[in-house]
């Protein structure tokens, strides 16, 4: 039964690894079992870019080439403006991942209605709904304009035809998932055919300099490729996040070609439509515990803005011989490490006990400027004494327990005061760059130990 040499290929469906034989774990991005057999490429995957044009070819001084205001779109939304680095770049492809049913489609409807409400011509492409529930949908987000197309389809030869025809300045494709092209023999989904797809795709927007976005399901069951596999393909990829269950969301910019990323926006999901939060501090903050131990507020910078977060932990007795460590919202091993550095350092005898850290909001925060914070949560609920409530803890803890420097202490030491919170725990070498902020009370520490004095 040998089959022609490399007939067919291994996937990895999460992130792309390619081999020629199939896998347990993928060396790539370490998941298991996510290995599935496709047809070998025909060889125009991939993504090169083929721009016929022949004055393009010629080599530009840089200092000719004009960069004219009008080649960023707005979406009509100041939070994802930012995350895109100031606007939707015409020609740019955009990938916006997100787990099923966390508001894509909503965002990107939103968006088409604001562009076209600004006169744009869109094309809207849906995959998966038909277009009685786009508007349903439309309905329920405000009026439209005749300046918005909409196209379900799932041929990609017919979707470039009426692209080609029509021209419009921002097509959305939702999701890439459900696209096939006819030159794939595989099942729509699948690694082989996804990548075509954005190919395609990639060509048409730099071809016709159309902004186009495409909607990417992160899936866990590993049945269709999930959005990792074109990260690479796309100028700018968007990650939405936030708890089903809770009302925010937040889109993350994870890689950008025309602006910074670590920038986020903050979006509330109403009866309306996806909402703006303006002020996401006020929003993380809202229902914190007055007086309880082991809650502390931290300032986290997203991209250029200060963001503040409760932090809470609960240490407890634990009642088995391992105890249970557990987070959500942060690094498990970082606050492991914490953990032993307040052990050590401390004299804490934390080993029989339970360790349970949360962010509250359910956002998901690495940052080395929450372990001061996170540090001095554990100790409160250790130690079973609460922290002031108008105070907030700034910085870095090192392995053998001192405070750190942090950037841009100044702005979250603002967004502090703006806040009225009273109390600026920071490490001692950032107290010179504060200096000019006046109206709240800063305390430099060296170590955690002073700062753990001040409870
Ligand atoms: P959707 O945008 O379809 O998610 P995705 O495209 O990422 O799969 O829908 C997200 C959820 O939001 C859906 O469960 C219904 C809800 N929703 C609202 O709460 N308010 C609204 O105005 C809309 C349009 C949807
Ligand atoms: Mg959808």
């Amino acid at each position: 039964m040998a089959k022609g040499k490399n007939s067919t290929i291994f996937f990895c469906q999460n992130c792309g690894f390619e081999s020629s034989k199939w896998m347990g774990q993928c060396p790539g991005c370490r998941e298991w079992n996510t290995f599935v057999e496709e047809p070998a490429a025909s060889g125009s995957a991939g993504g090169a870019v083929k721009i016929i044009d022949r004055e393009r070819k010629r080599p530009f001084l840089l200092t000719e080439i004009s960069l004219d205001e009008e080649d960023r779109l707005t979406t009509g939304m100041t939070e994802l403006d930012r995350v895109l680095g100031g606007g939707l770049v015409r020609g740019s492809l955009t990938l916006v991942g997100g787990d099923p049913g966390i508001g894509k489609s909503t965002l990107l409807l939103q968006v088409c209605r604001n562009l076209a409400m600004d006169g744009r011509e869109v094309l809207y492409v849906s995959g998966e709904e038909s277009l009685k529930q786009i508007r349903l949908r439309a309905d329920r987000i405000g009026e439209f304009n005749d300046r918005l197309k909409l196209l379900c389809e799932n041929s990609l030869e017919n979707i470039e035809e009426t692209i080609r025809r029509a021209g419009p300045e921002v097509v959305v494709i939702d999701s890439i998932q459900t696209m096939f092209h006819e030159s794939v023999s595989s099942a729509p989904g699948s690694v082989s055919q996804v990548r075509e797809a954005t190919g395609v795709l990639l060509r048409l927007a730099k071809g016709l300099n159309t902004a186009i976005f495409i909607v990417g399901h992160v899936t866990k069951e590993g049945t269709v490729a999930g959005p990792r596999v074109l990260e690479h393909m796309v100028d700018t990829v968007l990650y939405f996040e936030g708890d089903r269950h809770a009302s925010y969301r937040i889109v993350r910019g994870v890689k950008n070609r025309f602006g910074s990323t670590n920038e986020i926006g903050v979006f509330e999901m109403e009866a309306q439509g996806l909402k703006e939060v303006a002020n996401p501090s006020e929003f993380m903050l809202s229902g914190k515990p007055e007086g309880a131990s082991g809650s502390v507020v931290v300032c986290s910078m997203e991209g250029t803005r200060p963001m503040l977060l409760e932090i809470q932990a609960l240490v407890s007795h634990s009642s088995f011989g391992i105890p249970r460590r557990q987070t959500t919202g942060t690094d498990f091993n970082r606050v492991n490490l914490l953990i032993a550095v307040l052990e050590k350092r401390l004299g804490l005898s934390m080993g029989n006990c339970d360790a349970y850290v949360n962010i509250a909001g359910g956002i998901r925060i690495q940052e080395p400027a929450l372990d001061l914070g996170i540090c001095m949560a554990l100790v409160s609920s250790f130690q079973n004494k609460p922290i002031d409530s108008k105070t907030i803890a700034i910085g870095e803890v090192g392995l053998s327990g001192e405070v750190r420097g942090v950037s841009m202490v100044q702005n979250r030491v603002q967004e502090a005061k703006k806040l009225g919170f009273t109390t600026c725990v920071i490490p001692s070498v950032s107290v010179e760059s504060v200096k000019e902020v006046t109206g709240i009370r800063i305390v430099g520490v060296k170590n955690v130990g002073e700062a753990v004095r001040l409870l």
